[in-house]
């Protein structure tokens, strides 16, 4: 018997009622022995067969648990075999370096026509434009299930008495938590009870209830440069003092004199995808900000927009669960996941902080939406949204796949193709001369909608380049718009 077969307590990966599949649980096992300590630095992980046999596992269980550890840095394959990786050095944010960039940022700051123009382009944004194709973040709305859809939506119409007419908990439907609670502790990791799950009207909404819950008039809201605007507006909206904080190639990348000169109370981070550059947060640079926030008293708000969509192995855990009691509000949405009209998004707060929130939130919002909700919590519970993502993942790293594949052959300008492990979108710089905002709107006169880098901007230079949504457009159509993209360049670059 190995030691770690010790170590674990194999009741636990029998549990009873345990929806988590074994190799899941013991993923989690081994994830939280190697958090705490018991699986120190160096030690080698049995052979996957040895592990197998001793627990009474498949032996692929045990090679996707390690084959997950291994893609969230917490072993690493040696000549030994599968060893626990040397623990993050939490110094290694915040050490006072200058922060790399990927790609690299202009020097300075935007033009004030600049920044006007890009504003103006911000402001113009239509419901016609989301449905273009190249808009970011627009999921394969005709590959939705709306059939089944229709028919919950229907059922829980004709269910519905005449007391959930009335006023509903602002917290949202119960059975509706529990679904979430369920999904998001089994594939995302997160560490709750349905009391910490609050039903919002999709992560706008939450970030705007977190800005207005957490911080008060004037606090600092540090914002990822470039990053979700949606995260800005919200934070100026409440009164708070919006700070951008570089990203580089491990997403948000404070530095020491940052959290000396400028603390923040709020922290708002895409850590699996960030948003827009695509960037993974690495477990290190996860476990410091956690540190590093807890010691500033500020909170994180853990944007998990699309990572439900991660192209390059299971989706990576989410911060909120790493540590006990991290200062972290997990922020879901269905925008990606089911269709962005839904208006249904998510909040795991902490656990101390639910009865405030329970207790505060029907003075702040009132909501609806009954049988939404009703329909939303059955489309989870009869598996439909698991059948529906499983369906995603292929379909969407096809797309993308595709595009990547009709910008190789056909792009004639030098350019990186950033991000794509995760999510619905990839980023493509441009050389100097293509500025984006002019290739975007020249983009958008062909019925086109990449967005330009320099939209995402939150004060300080932004790269030069397009974010492309892939999702929404069919691979067999991907070359054509790629094609129809460089020509409408190429002609505002003629004029
Ligand atoms: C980074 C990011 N977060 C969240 C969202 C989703 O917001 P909502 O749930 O309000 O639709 C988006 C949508 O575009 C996004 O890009």
């Amino acid at each position: 018997m190995t030691d770690l077969t010790l170590l674990l307590d194999r009741r636990l990966l029998r549990a009873k009622g345990d929806p988590l599949p074994r190799q899941r649980r013991l993923y989690e096992l081994l994830r939280q022995a190697i958090l705490d300590g018991r699986l120190p630095a160096g030690s080698a992980l049995p052979a996957s067969r040895v592990l197998a046999h001793e627990l009474g596992l498949a032996r692929n269980s045990v090679i996707h648990a390690y084959e997950q550890l291994a893609a969230e840095g917490y072993v690493q394959a040696s000549r030994q075999g599968t060893v626990v990786a040397a623990l993050p050095d939490r110094r290694a944010v915040g050490s006072g370096h200058a922060p790399l960039t990927a790609p690299p940022m202009a020097s300075g700051q935007p033009s004030p026509a600049l920044s006007n123009r890009v504003q103006a382009f911000n402001r113009r944004r239509t419901a016609e434009q989301d449905l273009m194709p190249f808009m970011p973040g627009i999921p394969a709305l005709d590959e939705f299930p709306l059939p089944t859809w229709r028919r919950l939506l229907n059922a829980a119409w004709r269910d519905q008495s005449p007391e959930l007419l009335s006023y509903r908990p602002a917290v949202g439907e119960l059975e509706l938590r529990q679904a979430i609670a369920t999904y998001v502790r089994a594939a995302r990791g997160v560490v709750c009870t349905v009391d910490q799950v609050i039903v919002t009207g999709g992560t706008q909404d939450s970030l705007s209830l977190c800005a207005q819950a957490l911080a008060d008039l004037g606090q600092r809201a540090w914002i990822e440069h470039p990053g979700y605007g949606g995260a800005r507006v919200a934070c100026q909206a409440a009164g708070l003092k919006v700070v951008p904080v570089p990203v580089d190639e491990h997403g948000l990348a404070p530095t020491k004199a940052l959290w000396r000169q400028q603390p923040p109370r709020l922290i708002y981070t895409t850590p699996a995808h960030q948003y827009p550059l695509g960037s993974v947060m690495p477990l290190a640079r996860r476990l410091a900000l956690i540190e590093q926030a807890q010691a500033a008293g500020a909170w994180i708000l853990e944007d998990d927009y699309d990572s439900e969509f991660r192209h390059d192995g299971p989706p990576l855990a989410a911060m909120q669960g790493l540590v006990p009691g991290a200062p972290v509000v997990y922020l879901g949405t269905f925008s990606k996941s089911m269709f962005p009209a839904l208006r249904l998004g998510f909040m795991v707060v902490p656990a101390s902080l639910s009865d405030q929130w329970q207790g505060a939130l029907g003075y702040l919002v009132r909501r609806g939406l009954p049988a939404e909700q009703a329909a939303l919590a059955a489309f989870i519970n009869e598996g439909h949204f698991t059948k529906h993502l499983r369906k995603m993942r292929p379909l969407y790293a096809q797309r993308q796949a595709a595009l990547r594949d009709a910008l190789s052959r056909h792009w004639p300008w030098p350019g990186e193709v950033l991000g794509g492990a995760c999510g619905l979108h990839l980023v493509l710089t441009l050389p100097p001369d293509i500025v984006d905002i002019d290739a975007a709107q020249a983009a958008m006169k062909r019925g086109l909608s990449p967005r330009p880098l320099s939209a995402y901007g939150m004060g300080g230079a932004t790269p030069n380049g397009l974010v492309m949504g892939y999702a929404n457009t069919p691979a067999e159509q991907m070359e054509s718009r790629v094609r129809a993209l460089l020509r409408a360049i190429s002609a505002g670059l003629a004029r």
